[in-house]
C-alpha cells in the first residue's frame, strides 16, 4: 500500500505545473483490510491520472493533517452495530465532536463499505458524509454505501470520483504511466474471485457426543498453492447454497430450474453458486414490496414502522417472505438481479504456517436453528458440515488481516481471551511461539457451555501447559453450574494479576462475539483497570485507548 503511494506520488509531481496544486488524500478507517485494500486502488488510480497522492489511515490522522487537505476521499468500513473500525475510533469521535476542525474549501467524497443486512447499513460512512459537509466540505461525488460484494461499487466510485475530478489536471498523463502502475502489482495469485481449491484432508467433529453444540476442526490442504499466511489472518470460503433450499425456492417461485440468465448460466446454478439466497436485506424487501403491492410490506417499509420491521426481520429469509407475499409476472433473471451476490465467509486460521507448513486449519461452529417454524442452516457452516467431506475440495483464499498479529517481540506477555470459536487464532497463536521459541508468557481465557462436550482442543492446552508454554488457563464453562459463569468474570476474578501483566507490557487479544461478548470484555477489562490502576472512568478509557493505539488491545470479533 504505502509502496503504490509512494510510486504515485512521484508520477503525479512530474505531470503537473508547480504552480497548480493537486494534492488529494485517501483517507480510510479499515476493520479487517477491506475498506483499505479499496483506499490502495484509489490512491493508485488518482496516482495514475496524475494527482499527488497521500494515503492515510484514521489510526494516523490528526486535526492537524486535515487541516491542509485539498481533496480527501474517505473509504470507511461499518462494524455490526453501526460503529466505526477499532483503529478509527479516536478519529470518528474527534470528527463528531466539538473540536472538529473547520473545512471550508475541503473538497470530499464518502465510499462505505457495510452490509445490508444490518440495520445501521453503512451508517459510520453516513456519518462522515454528513459531517464533513457540515463542517464546510464541498461534496464532489454523491457517497456510495457498498454491501459485502462491494468490488464492483467501489470501482465505480473511484473512476467516477477521479472523473469530476479530472478538470483539476492541467495536463493529462503520460500512457506509460499507466503501465509502470500496473507492473508494480503482483496480484496475489488466489483471490475472493479466483479461490485454490483446498483438499479437505481432515474433518472432525471438536464437541462431545452429548453437546447441543456442532463445532468442527477443518484442516486443508495449501499444497502447491503458494498461498501464504500469519497467525491472526483469515480463511475466505466460498461456499454453495443448499440444494435442497434452492430447488424449494424455485418451486415455490415456479420458474424453471433452466431458466437462461446471462453469460450463458441457468437459474438453478446461478442461485447455488453466485447469488445469497438466505439473508433478507433492506433492499430486497423493497424490491420485494413493488413487486407484490402487499399493503403490509409497504406499511412495515415506511419510516413510522421502523422499530417494527427490525423485530419483523428477525429470524426472518428471502424464502419466508417469497411464501408469504406471491409474486407474479416476474421472471428468473428479475428475480435473480434483486439478489446479491454471495458472499465469502471468513474464519480465524487455527493454525500456524510455522508448524504447519501446506496446511490451513479452521474451527467452525455449525449454525443451526429454527424459526419462524423453519430450519434454517448457515449457508457456509452447513456447506462445510453436511456436503462436504474428507477428499473434497473447497474453494479458499486468504484474507490478510493487520488488525490483529502478535507482537514482534517474542518475549511480550500475551492475554488471549476467546470463548467459543474464538479461541481459533489462539491456537495459532501458541503453535507459532512454540516453533519460534518465543519466551513470553501467554496467558488464555477460554469459555463455552459445558466442561465435558465442550472444551475445544482442550488436550492442546493441556499440553501446552504442562510444558510451560501456556503460563495461564482460566476457563469459565457457563452452563455447568446453575449461575451463567462467562470469561469476563475469570478476568475480573484475576483483577490484580491481570493488572500486573497490563502493566508489564501485556498484548492482549479478544476474539469471538461481537454482540455481547466483546462488549463484556472491554467492560471487565475498564472495570479491572479503574480498581486495580486507581483510575477514574476517564483514566481507565484513556489507558485502554493507549493500549489499542500501541496495538496492545486487539480485537478480531464478529
Ligand atoms: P451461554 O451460551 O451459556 O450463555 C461460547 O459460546 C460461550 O460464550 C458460551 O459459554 C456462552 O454462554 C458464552 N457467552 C454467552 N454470552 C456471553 C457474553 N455476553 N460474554 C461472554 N461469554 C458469553
Amino acid at each position: 500500500g504505502a509502496q503504490a503511494a509512494a510510486g504515485t506520488t512521484q508520477a503525479g509531481a512530474s505531470q503537473t505545473t508547480p504552480t497548480a496544486s493537486t494534492t488529494l488524500t485517501v483517507l480510510y478507517g479499515s476493520q479487517t483490510g477491506n475498506a483499505e485494500g479499496v483506499a490502495e486502488l484509489a490512491a493508485e488510480r488518482a496516482g495514475a491520472k496524475g494527482f499527488d497522492v497521500t494515503l492515510l489511515s484514521m489510526a494516523d490522522a490528526s486535526k492537524k493533517t486535515l487541516k491542509a487537505v485539498e481533496r480527501l476521499l474517505v473509504v470507511v468500513s461499518t462494524q455490526g452495530d453501526g460503529d466505526p473500525p477499532d483503529p478509527a475510533l479516536e478519529f470518528h469521535e474527534l470528527m463528531m465532536g466539538r473540536k472538529a476542525p473547520k473545512l471550508a474549501g475541503l473538497r470530499f467524497a464518502v465510499l462505505g463499505l457495510g452490509d445490508a443486512s444490518y440495520e445501521h447499513f453503512c451508517q459510520t460512512g453516513k456519518e462522515f458524509d454528513a459531517r464533513l459537509a457540515e463542517l464546510g466540505g464541498e461534496a464532489i461525488h454523491e457517497r456510495m454505501d457498498c454491501d459485502v460484494d462491494y468490488e464492483e461499487t467501489a470501482e465505480t466510485w473511484i473512476d467516477e470520483v477521479l472523473e469530476s475530478l479530472a478538470g483539476d489536471l492541467a495536463t493529462p498523463p503520460p500512457t506509460q504511466v499507466a503501465a509502470t502502475d500496473a507492473s508494480q502489482h503482483v496480484q496475489p495469485r488466489y483471490s475472493k474471485k479466483h479461490p485454490f481449491l483446498a483438499e479437505v484432508l481432515t474433518s472432525q467433529p471438536l464437541n462431545g457426543r452429548d453437546s447441543d453444540k456442532q463445532t468442527l476442526h477443518l484442516e486443508l490442504s495449501l499444497e502447491e498453492s503458494g498461498l501464504e499466511y500469519l497467525p491472526g489472518d483469515a480463511v475466505g470460503v466460498v461456499p454453495q447454497n443448499d440444494p435442497g433450499h434452492v430447488d424449494e425456492l424455485i418451486e415455490m417461485l415456479k420458474f424453471d430450474a433452466e431458466s437462461p440468465l446471462e453469460e450463458g448460466r441457468v437459474l438453478r446454478d446461478a442461485l447455488l453458486t453466485d447469488f445469497e439466497v438466505t439473508t433478507l436485506t433492506r433492499p430486497f424487501l423493497q424490491q420485494w414490496a413493488e413487486w407484490s403491492q402487499a399493503p403490509e410490506l409497504r406499511r412495515l417499509l415506511g419510516e413510522e414502522a421502523r422499530d417494527e420491521l427490525r423485530d419483523w426481520l428477525h429470524g426472518r429469509q428471502i424464502i419466508d417472505v417469497v411464501e408469504q407475499f406471491p409474486v407474479e409476472g416476474i421472471d428468473a433473471a428479475q428475480f435473480s438481479a434483486a439478489l446479491r451476490k454471495l458472499p465469502p465467509r471468513l474464519y480465524s486460521i487455527a493454525s500456524s504456517q510455522a508448524a504447519v507448513p501446506d496446511e490451513v486449519h479452521l474451527t467452525v461452529a455449525v449454525v443451526r436453528y429454527e424459526t419462524h417454524g423453519r430450519a434454517r442452516n448457515g449457508v457456509t457452516t452447513s456447506y462445510l458440515a453436511d456436503r462436504i467431506e474428507p477428499g473434497d475440495r473447497v474453494p479458499i483464499y486468504i484474507d490478510r488481516n493487520k488488525q490483529f498479529k502478535l507482537p514482534d517481540d517474542d518475549e511480550a506477555p500475551l492475554i488471549m481471551i476467546g470463548p467459543g470459536t474464538g479461541v481459533a487464532p489462539f491456537r495459532a497463536f501458541l503453535q507459532e511461539r512454540e516453533e519460534r521459541g518465543a519466551g513470553g508468557d501467554n496467558w488464555l481465557f477460554f469459555g463455552d457451555r459445558r466442561f465435558r462436550s465442550d472444551f475445544l482442543y482442550q488436550s492442546e492446552w493441556l499440553k501446552w501447559r504442562q510444558h510451560g508454554l501456556l503460563t495461564r488457563l482460566d476457563v469459565a464453562f457457563s452452563r455447568d453450574q446453575a449461575d451463567k459463569v462467562y470469561v469476563q468474570d475469570r478476568l475480573r476474578e484475576q483483577a490484580e494479576t491481570l493488572y500486573a501483566w497490563l502493566e508489564a507490557g501485556a498484548y492482549v487479544y479478544v476474539c469471538g462475539d461481537a454482540e455481547f461478548m466483546a462488549p463484556d470484555v472491554h467492560q471487565a477489562l475498564r472495570d479491572v483497570i479503574r480498581e486495580q490502576g486507581g483510575h477514574g472512568e476517564a483514566g481507565a478509557d484513556d489507558y485502554l485507548r493507549e493500549m489499542q493505539q500501541e496495538k496492545r488491545y486487539q480485537r478480531d470479533i464478529y
